[in-house]
């Protein structure tokens, strides 16, 4: 059976839906998109979501989307779909500036925006128990990553390496600073102190990177949002990365090479169970 989807203002199965070959989604990649985490009916801030939704959609000067249905619809989706005892699951909404004959700059008149939204299980990534590898990788996107926008070609293809090197992830490294994942927010340990790179162009401010930095506060674990030089990148003890279907995922190897002991750091154990007690109590 086909799961139920949101499509331009009306719920329907997802293999009703019709997007035109003119949407700029399609030919430009023009749009934006959210991903919001909800564990057994409590969405881990869902505020933050459609905020960082809100201020995507105002970078890209997308009119016409009204977040507080967007609000209602997220539970709507997953009433519709019986996800509301799943343990994990998400919403997940993608927009575009709309459908109209190719050009670059912006419809005139403006056409209203494509609006997508689907609700999903995901579940706990086995990395996450077990820790994971990651591979780095010049950063070749764009300088707006600060932007959750839908033309993710660059994040794709260093994933792809990512996966045929066995890997979990891409680290991008520009001006020799680790910045993030292809998909994750990146942290290091090194002598007790937690650092990350800080928010800005360059990265996107994750909302599990957010909760993660609350959970080291909690901890009384000192954090530095600084971005870690690569050549500093061997004498870390620990390293993990973090994103709203990753959650905080333990990293044992970098190129092949071990973090630390080439084991789970205990810091790393400490933000993720503080993690995963914030997801409960969401
Ligand atoms: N990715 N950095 C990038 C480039 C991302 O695409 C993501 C999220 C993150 C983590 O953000 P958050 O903690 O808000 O999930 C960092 C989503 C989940 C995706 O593309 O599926």
């Amino acid at each position: 059976m086909s799961d139920i989807v949101y499509f331009n203002g009306d719920f329907m199965p997802r293999d009703q839906v019709r997007i035109s070959p003119n949407d700029r989604g399609w030919l430009l990649g023009d749009g934006v998109y959210e991903v919001a985490p909800c564990y057994a009916g409590r969405f881990l801030r869902l505020d933050l979501h459609l905020d960082r939704l809100g201020v995507s959609l105002a970078k890209m000067a997308i009119e016409g989307v009204d977040l507080a249905e967007i609000e209602r619809v997220s539970w709507e989706l997953l009433r519709r779909n019986d996800l509301l005892a799943a343990p994990r699951s998400l919403v997940h909404f993608q927009i575009s500036r709309g459908s109209a004959p190719r050009t670059h700059a912006f419809p005139v008149p403006a056409v209203p925006p494509t609006v997508y939204g689907f609700a999903a299980r995901f579940a706990r990534k086995p990395q996450c128990e077990t820790g994971g590898a990651i591979i780095t990788r010049s950063d070749f996107r764009w300088s707006r990553c600060d932007i959750k926008a839908i033309s993710l070609a660059a994040n794709c293809l260093a994933n792809q390496e990512a996966q045929a090197a066995g890997a979990f992830e891409a680290v991008f490294v520009r001006d020799g600073m680790v910045l993030e994942g292809s998909h994750t927010n990146f942290f290091a340990v090194q002598n007790g102190v937690v650092r990350t790179a800080p928010l800005g162009n360059y990265i996107l401010a994750g909302i599990s990177r957010g909760v993660a930095i609350e959970c080291c506060r909690e901890a009384g674990i000192p954090v530095l949002e600084e971005a870690l030089p690569e050549s500093a990148l061997a004498a870390v003890d620990e390293i993990f990365l973090t994103g709203s279907t990753t959650e905080v995922m333990p990293i044992v190897a970098v190129d092949g090479r071990p973090v630390g002991t080439g084991t789970i750091g205990g810091q790393t154990r400490t933000i993720a169970e503080l993690y995963r007690r914030a997801a409960e109590a969401a």
